[in-house]
């Protein structure tokens, strides 16, 4: 009883608690684009007061300070407006900061070094953001910090194209890759523009050097910053725990050792955690968020029931020993065992430096959900007033992202579905209906950032797949009794 009354208190506070981060997660997100204005004004005011130096004109250096100013405020309010959902967090806007002022001041240091704009980093800029902030971003910051070095470079016309055109082609070039590896192929690509641009303007301007000379620097920038770009993506994903397509594709491989102990240690888990990844992935893709996260939070949501995995439904026909288990264990100690594979699911995550974004959504998966069997179980034995939902209730948080929510509800319609006989579309279209409605009265999309039109696109995403994998079962009736026969003790 003890033990109980505790856990009661602890599920109060996590739902109280959670209401007021998301009040003052919002107010600390626009504070922090202020700070973050702020800063980047004083980090990218500093290289412009340097290069007056010389002049002693206090008019020019008022002057850049109040073009700064302008092309700062049109930027983030660009962002702020349009890309919001690309900084979900503080520390997000952080990194873009660090990034941006680091290669702005590499850049400075550049055109001191060598005297010429042939060597600005603006590749590495558009290479770096690009895979975490995604092309919209990158763009906006090539734009600003190749203005800026025109800016500090006497008002270089040549200079303000040459680091937009590297930019914008390693922006598009990386927006269009998934491994790793592409991003030096870009690096080439990026090189060959390059040196197009310097060959161009060479016969433009004449250049006094031999004209081969020249572009080759320009080719070499490109392949020396995707090079560079390859051995610091994964040491930035590991110190913001931010996730790039690149390590989710990795996530992805059912080899990880991780997926490899579900496979083997809990094959039921396993097998319904690929088919939600199936549902996840198509709805993602509906609604425009990110379909490749959705399939790999999927594929780990349920690690934790690595723990006791002959507790959980799916597994039960692998352990017949323990097929009635829960009729032997008291309710509460079911609904306990049951919600912990939530906890121990961001435990193991942890321990396998799964990033924060899939590990988010193994927490929010089944947000404050009832575990409504043993609920209603417990209140057969003990009498209605003995016991308390709270007690029987996921320990949230409730999703609070597209990709966090999609999970929930493909979690819970693919378990729905393995019992259901004789699946019609229609039947799956009412079972797709009944449970999002159920999700949606019990408040468990209140944080999600989802529209109706979006969950009815969702929904209608469901039926498909569902009515697709149903029609492929009924066309091989030997495989789907055999399935049938597994789930339906589940
Ligand atoms: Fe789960
Ligand atoms: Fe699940």
């Amino acid at each position: 009883m003890k033990g109980l009354r505790r856990k009661k208190k602890k599920t109060r506070k996590i739902g109280k608690g959670d209401k007021k981060t998301l009040k003052q997660k919002e107010k600390e997100r626009n504070r922090a684009w202020w700070i973050v204005g702020v800063f980047l004004y004083a980090f990218l005011l500093l290289p412009l007061i340097y290069s007056c130096k010389g002049s002693g004109e206090i008019k020019t250096l008022w002057g850049k300070g109040i073009v700064l100013g302008l092309v700062l405020f049109l930027s983030l309010a660009f962002l702020y407006r349009y890309r919001k959902d690309s900084f979900p967090q503080p520390s997000h806007l952080s990194l873009f900061t660090l990034i941006v002022v680091f290669i702005y001041y590499l850049a400075w240091g550049s055109l001191k070094f060598f005297h010429h704009y042939f060597f600005l980093p603006l590749p590495l800029l558009g290479m770096v953001l690009t895979p975490f902030f995604g092309s919209g971003v990158s763009f906006v910051a090539v734009i600003l910090v190749s203005f800026l070095i025109s800016l500090i470079n006497g008002l270089s016309w040549a200079s303000f194209t040459y680091a937009l055109i590297g930019g914008s082609v390693a922006t598009i070039g990386v927006s269009f890759t998934h491994r790793r590896m592409e991003v030096l192929r870009v690096g080439f690509v990026v090189g060959i523009f390059s040196a197009l641009y310097l060959s161009a303007f060479g016969l433009i301007e004449g250049y006094k050097e031999k004209l081969w000379l020249i572009p080759s620097w320009g080719f070499l920038n490109g392949i020396l910053w995707s090079m560079v770009t390859f051995g610091i993506l994964p040491l930035l994903e590991n110190i913001s725990g931010m996730v790039t397509d690149a390590k989710l594709l990795e996530l992805s491989d059912i080899n990880h050792p991780l997926l490899q102990r579900l496979r083997k240690e809990a094959p039921g888990t396993f097998q319904s955690s690929l088919m939600v990844g199936i549902l996840a992935e198509s709805a993602a893709q509906a609604v425009g968020a990110n379909p490749l996260l959705a399939r790999v939070g999927a594929y780990y949501h349920d690690i934790g029931k690595l723990k006791n995995p002959q507790f959980y439904g799916e597994n039960l026909s692998f352990f017949p020993r323990f097929r009635n288990i829960h009729d032997r264990v008291n309710p509460n100690l079911s609904a306990l065992i049951l919600t912990s594979h939530v906890k121990e699911g961001i435990h193991l995550g942890k321990k396998y430096k799964l990033p924060q974004a899939v590990l988010d959504i193994i927490a929010q998966h089944h947000g404050t959900t009832l575990t409504s069997f043993f609920y209603e179980k417990a209140k057969e034995i003990k009498g209605k007033e003995e016991v308390r939902e709270e007690d029987f209730r996921y320990p949230g948080p409730k999703p609070m992202s597209k990709e966090a929510a999609i999970v929930m509800l493909a979690d819970a319609v693919e378990a729905a579905s393995r019992t259901l006989e004789n699946p019609t579309t229609s039947r799956i279209r009412n079972l797709v209906e009944r449970i999002i409605n159920e999700k949606i009265q019990d408040g468990q999309l209140y944080d999600a950032p989802l529209s109706l039109k979006e969950i009815d696109l969702i929904k209608e995403s469901f039926i498909r797949t569902l009515s697709s994998i149903f029609h492929t079962r009924v066309e091989y009736p030997q495989k789907n009794q055999g399935e049938k026969s597994d789930k339906g003790n589940s």
